[in-house]
């Protein structure tokens, strides 16, 4: 059996294996320390089954065999608590949750996007334009923290951010379980989950049970445990050169990514080839720890689902995977890749879609209807990108007020992101 300590060893074996060879020690020099991540299992401990054995199939050499150790197939997640991840379900898809019944989780965690919303940055309450990009809650679970930056230790903590932030919910932890009490079905629903009823601790906790369960097994998973033939030619060709050109140095575990910090720009400098001004979000980790070390790292996002969740980076600056893809060979590797190259990897990326579990979708007709939420431009339309159009996007340090000058935002002064 493996477990998840002997997983964490092979992570980092893996990292200094790769290191070892030539393109590699290159990425290490820039990449800092590589991270552990924490055991598996959440801030409420839906329990998941431990890694399956692999089924039996050819062995294999090479890049695909580094990538089989390096990367652990999405385990199967077991819903022991199915009155906590009802409860959870349902207040993620709630607007009751925000300050005026208008935007709920589900708004910019969308699971027909990916668990994104499809935009450069998100649009909370009253329309008001976010700093930052929205990341995607499937198999948030598996990330060492939570957040670009990683404010936020796990799901649970994470989850009372949005309610009381100005610009995203606008409402606070008290204003909602003030809101779910009076409500005719919550109290019950409660209930039936806690002991102790409607309490913010409780309203987290239910919604960090319901993300728990947003894991999505793919094809790729299918290839990790042995299936080599779950992979079409090209995308075990992208999957090779996923190793052999680094990207698996810092991509690497459960998620493909989300066990470390690593800088926007580990070899080259990304903002300053951007060609639009830094924003307070561009600081990444900076803005927590204020250490000057800490300038432009981020969490590794996960590249599970990446093929339905763009635009993509912090910034939301690049459209297609196909450009994101070469700003991380050239920025992050000091690589300049050519088309074939290019379309294998996308392939192998497109190939990390999953399923989404069909008991994670909110029943038709459980919500009662509410007031719509405001039009949304659509994608990429009309919102904040790094100095075009609607102004400098906003900070992504709570508490930090936003310079938002051109945003339609009523309260001007609020903080971007949770
Ligand atoms: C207005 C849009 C908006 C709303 C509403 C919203 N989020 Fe988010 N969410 C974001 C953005 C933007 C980020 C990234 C912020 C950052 O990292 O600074 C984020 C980050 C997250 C993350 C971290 C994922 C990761 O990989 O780091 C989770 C989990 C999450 N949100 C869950 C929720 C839940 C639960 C709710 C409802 C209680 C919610 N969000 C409401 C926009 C939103
Ligand atoms: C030095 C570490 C590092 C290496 C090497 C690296 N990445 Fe990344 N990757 C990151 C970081 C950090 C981000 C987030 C950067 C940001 O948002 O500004 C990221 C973001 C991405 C994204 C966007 C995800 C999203 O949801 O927005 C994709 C796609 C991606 N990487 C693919 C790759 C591929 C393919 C390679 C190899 C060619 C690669 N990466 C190599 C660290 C790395």
């Amino acid at each position: 059996m493996k477990t998840v300590t002997s997983w964490m060893k092979r992570t980092v074996n893996l990292a200094l294996a790769v290191g070892a060879s030539a393109t590699a020690s290159l990425v290490l020099a820039g990449c800092g320390d590589i991270y552990l991540p924490p055991p598996i299992g959440g801030a409420t401990g839906t329990p998941l089954t431990e890694y399956a054995e692999p089924i039996e199939g050819p062995s294999l050499e090479g890049p695909l065999a580094i990538l089989r150790s390096a990367v652990s197939p999405v385990p199967e997640v077991v819903n022991t608590n199915a009155a906590k991840v009802t409860l959870g379900r349902r207040l993620f898809h709630d607007p009751i949750l925000s300050g005026d019944g208008t935007i709920s989780c589900a708004s910019c965690h969308s699971l027909d996007r990916g668990g994104a919303d499809g935009r450069v940055s998100s649009l909370g309450i009253h329309n008001q334009v976010g700093g930052i990009n929205s990341p995607t809650v499937l198999n948030a679970r598996f990330n060492f923290v939570q957040f670009w930056d990683g404010r936020a230790a796990n799901l649970a903590e994470q989850a009372g951010g949005p309610i009381g932030n100005p610009s995203e919910m606008g409402s606070s932890l008290d204003a909602a379980v003030t809101a779910l009490n009076a409500s005719p079905a919550y109290p019950g629903l409660f209930r039936a989950a806690y002991t102790d009823g409607v309490t913010a601790a409780n309203l987290r906790d239910a919604i960090a049970a319901y993300e728990e369960t947003l894991v999505t097994p793919s094809r790729f998973d299918r290839f990790l445990k042995g299936d080599t033939h779950a992979l079409t030619a090209d995308e075990r060709a992208g999957a090779e050169l996923f190793v052999s050109t680094g990207c698996i140095t810092c991509h690497q575990g459960v998620n493909v990514g989300g066990t470390s910090y690593q800088r926007m720009g580990a070899v080259r400098n990304y903002f300053a080839d951007r060609g639009t001004p830094l924003t307070e979000a561009d600081n990444g980790r900076f803005n927590q720890t204020h250490n000057e070390a800490d300038r432009h790292f981020f969490k590794v996002p996960t590249l599970r689902n990446v093929g339905l969740t763009a635009p993509y980076l912090h910034d939301g600056s690049r459209t297609t995977l196909d450009e994101t893809v070469r700003v991380m060979a050239r920025y992050q590797l000091g690589r300049t890749l050519d088309d074939a190259q290019v379309t294998h990897l996308v392939a192998f990326l497109n190939a990390l879609t999953g399923e989404i579990p069909a008991a994670a979708r909110l029943p038709e007709g459980e919500l009662p209807p509410r007031p719509v939420a405001p039009v949304a431009p659509a994608m990429g339309a009309a919102v904040a990108r790094p100095g075009v159009g609607v102004g400098a996007p906003a900070v992504a340090r709570p508490g930090v007020p936003a310079a938002r000058p051109a945003a339609p935002a009523v309260r001007p002064a609020a903080p971007a992101a949770h």
